[in-house]
């Protein structure tokens, strides 16, 4: 391939993808700025075990919507796109019946709906609940978070997710949570009207209603809602949005959900580990010693008899170390990239080796080279 014509395929190459470039979008990359009452919207997740410091009861996660949890959906879920770490992690995230708008409704009661749960249905919840089940919320990108505290290290963190149910109470069933209370930290940047939304808490409640009038007004009751796994059930949601300024920036958001169980330092583990690797090490030291002894042993004897005779054992690897080898150009830049790699912390070395190695194998091309080192693996 000719210089003119490599410069003309790169050149190509980048044009093509350069405007392909511009249209990715990375979803938690760039903050969102919301203006006064305007939506948040909230998008559920699948419901997964809580984890903890208590023992997982169950791995499986369920769909929001999967029909036996009976939760408010909209007529038609829309399935909301992914980012690449969602689809791995298994989310599945849809839109939902909550209606946020910045900095309005604050504190007051919303009735999401009323939903019908058959005695089976009821039997599946609970058995979920007992499970340690929780509901996972998305608002603006961020894990709805439960408060937690960490008996350990004393420390109050956020958790992700919230509880389906209190698993911990010592009834018959255990209580459904029915009412959640939304706590949404916002940041205001000075010398703008817009707001960020860099906190979501969600404190749920268990809240048995006497009626739909009693709901809407979120009129709490001493009794908990139980669900009857003999009859049918009304189940009636509610909600309510706190929006709490803060002085979290945007850009360290995530901070509060980094959270280690036990910070001790394992070091048995370690230790364990370190004498695992120079063991191994010290056993292939060994083989390959024992079997290069007899092989140096066997060349000296034939030294010494004068013997011309074949190469053969280690000597048979000679033959091929001092041959040049079939493409030295790729095997150039390929080693100059990789040291670039390699180095790139200290010093900028790709052209020098790439150029070294080239001129030791007696490439006269230098140029192309040059060129190669730089462009073939960038593009
Ligand atoms: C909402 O109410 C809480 C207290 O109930 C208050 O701290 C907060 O500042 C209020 N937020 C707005 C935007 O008014």
């Amino acid at each position: 391939m000719s210089w003119s014509r490599s410069l003309a395929i790169v050149c190509i190459c980048f044009f093509l993808f350069s405007t392909h470039t511009f249209a990715f979008y990375l979803p938690g990359v760039a903050p969102h700025d919301y203006s006064d009452g305007e939506d948040v919207k909230v998008y559920v997740n699948s419901l997964t075990p809580l984890m903890g410091s208590q023992q997982l009861k169950s791995l499986i996660p369920y769909d929001y919507y999967y029909k036996p949890f009976h939760f408010c959906a909209p007529d038609n879920p829309q399935s909301q796109s992914e980012s690449l770490g969602s689809i791995l992690f298994g989310d599945r995230i849809f839109d939902s019946l909550y209606k946020l708008k910045m900095l309005k409704q604050n504190g007051t009661c919303q009735y999401l709906c009323s939903a019908t749960v058959p005695g089976e249905d009821a039997a599946f919840i609970n058995a979920r609940i007992r499970e340690n089940y929780a509901i996972n919320w998305l608002i603006d990108g961020l894990p709805a978070a439960s408060k937690k505290l960490d008996v350990k290290a004393k420390t109050i963190f956020n958790s992700i997710g919230f509880e389906l149910g209190d698993s911990t109470a010592s009834f018959n069933n255990p209580p459904l949570h029915n009412h959640y209370d939304i706590e949404i930290q916002y940041h205001k940047q000075e010398s703008q009207l817009k707001h960020r939304v860099v906190g979501v808490i969600v404190t749920p409640t268990s809240n048995k209603y006497d009626s739909e009038d009693t709901a809407k007004t979120c009129t709490t009751t001493s009794e908990r809602l139980i669900l009857d796994e003999k009859k049918e059930n009304t189940v009636h949601y509610t909600y309510r949005v706190v929006w709490t300024p803060s002085k979290i920036a945007w850009a360290t958001r995530w901070d509060n959900y980094l959270h280690t169980f036990d910070p001790r330092i394992h070091w048995f583990s370690l230790v364990n580990s370190i004498v695992i690797v120079l063991f191994l090490t010290g056993m292939v030291a060994m083989i390959l010693l024992r079997a290069l002894h007899k092989d140096i042993s066997r060349y000296n004897q034939l030294e010494a008899q004068e013997d011309v005779q074949e190469d053969f054992g280690w000597k048979l690897v000679h033959g091929d170390v001092f041959r040049t080898p079939a493409n030295v150009m790729l095997l150039s830049v390929l080693l100059g990239n990789g040291s670039q790699l390699f180095c790139m912390t200290t010093v900028t070395l790709s052209g020098y080796v790439s150029a070294r190695i080239y001129k030791m194998f007696g490439g006269d091309a230098w140029k192309k080279n040059v060129f190669l080192t730089a462009f073939l693996f960038p593009s």
